[in-house]
């Protein structure tokens, strides 16, 4: 799993909690390594959960920034507006195009990526009414990183590869999408950039840390990677939409030549030369991390979704100290009820006034009634 960097290094340097969490402690990348360790199933996020939070306070600001910002993705998804008066298509009916519990896997990998000193800014192409712009507008806001939004701002563009979808499909015009992200982000963190890929993207120029995609179509796929792929810092990650856990991803992690964004990628990696690895997450997204051939994605699933909804009850930390206290004080109900009979039982004065010492400071001591 993909850890913040301080994180790691808190395990690293406490030498009891290096040997128990000895898989997190190897972890040596934001990204891939060749051969990652596996740790249990989710007994790190556990620790966090339960003691971690009390010990650090890179913990305890790692688990603040999931709950707080799922919370925030949750109260947009509620507010924001959700039909599309101008539909053209079967699929944009709704304007909401992605999900809270899908982006929250943009947010932790860009506050790990943060953390890890990976460089540059958010580029989010596929804005539609902009419901994940506003989302991501948040945390770039709390990462104090630029997001550049990419549409032409008239929806889809004509296509010659995938007839499902048409010219003009999931339009949100810019005035819409600037009020939206004005009503619920962060909208003095974003740049707009107006236009279709083939030309809009041509000439830029600034560094990116996360490409994310939500693009639908094979060109347009084709026309951000050759014009924005150079851009990607080293460790830098790539996240789009339209990748199908059961359709487009190899044994291997890598991406199949189906239709689409992983069609585009399949080929174009292919045709570059570039390595890399490829796994789906939720909601019809993947994750794609340039990397060696040999070396193996680190993120996982299963440990986001561990997380987010754990984090989601807000109280969940105080119930996981009100669980410990009570097994705490169930531990020393039994543990004076031991003392009590050593107390009866020994004919060992010495023994017998130690306990009764101890008994009376715990005022369980009674003279009348011999304890
Ligand atoms: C499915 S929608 C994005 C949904 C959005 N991310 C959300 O959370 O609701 C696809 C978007 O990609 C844009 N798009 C696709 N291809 C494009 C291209 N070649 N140039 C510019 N915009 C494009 C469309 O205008 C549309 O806004």
């Amino acid at each position: 799993m993909i850890y913040p960097k301080n994180i790691i290094e808190f395990v690293k340097n406490d030498p009891e909690l290096k040997e128990r969490f000895n898989g997190i402690a190897a972890i040596t990348s934001l990204n891939a390594m060749s051969s990652p360790q596996m740790h249990d199933a989710f007994s790190f996020e556990e620790y966090m959960l339960n003691e971690g939070h009390t010990q650090s306070r890179a913990i305890r600001k790692y688990l603040h920034f999931i709950a707080s910002t799922y919370s925030i993705f949750n109260e947009i998804f509620q507010y924001f507006p959700k039909e599309n008066l101008n539909s053209t298509h079967k699929d944009d009916v709704s304007a909401i195009g992605t999900a809270p519990f899908e982006l929250i896997y943009h947010a932790m990998y860009l506050y790990c990526l943060d953390s890890w000193g990976v460089e540059g800014d958010v580029i989010e192409c596929g804005t539609y009414k902009g419901f994940s712009a506003c989302c991501l507008s948040w945390v770039c806001d709390y990462l104090g990183r630029r997001l550049i939004v990419a549409d032409s701002f008239e929806g889809l563009p004509a296509n010659s590869t995938d007839p499902y979808y048409k010219k003009g499909d999931f339009c949100g015009q810019i005035d819409e999408v600037r009020a939206n992200i004005e009503d619920f982000g962060k909208i003095e963190q974003v740049d707009f950039l107006k236009g279709f890929y083939n030309t809009s993207l041509q000439g830029f120029d600034r560094s990116l840390c996360m490409l994310w995609m939500d693009v639908d179509l094979y060109e347009s796929t084709m026309d951000i990677l050759t014009n924005l792929l150079p851009h990607l810092a080293t460790d830098g990650v790539i996240i789009s939409h339209e990748l199908f856990a059961d359709r487009d991803f190899t044994d291997d992690g890598l991406l199949k030549d189906t239709i689409g964004p992983s069609k585009a990628m399949s080929v174009f990696f292919a045709e570059q030369g570039i390595t890399y690895q490829a796994i789906p997450l939720e909601n019809g997204s993947g994750l794609v991390v340039p990397c060696k051939a040999d070396e193996k994605i680190l993120m996982s699933c299963d440990h986001v979704r561990f997380l987010r909804d754990r984090c989601r009850q807000s109280d969940a930390v105080l119930m996981q100290q009100q669980a410990k206290l009570e097994r705490d004080i169930g531990h020393w109900q039994h543990e004076v009820e031991k003392l009590m009979e050593i107390y009866r039982s020994t004919v060992d004065f010495k023994i017998k006034q130690a306990a009764k010492n101890i008994l009376a400071k715990l005022g369980l001591y009674r003279k009348q009634t011999d304890v």
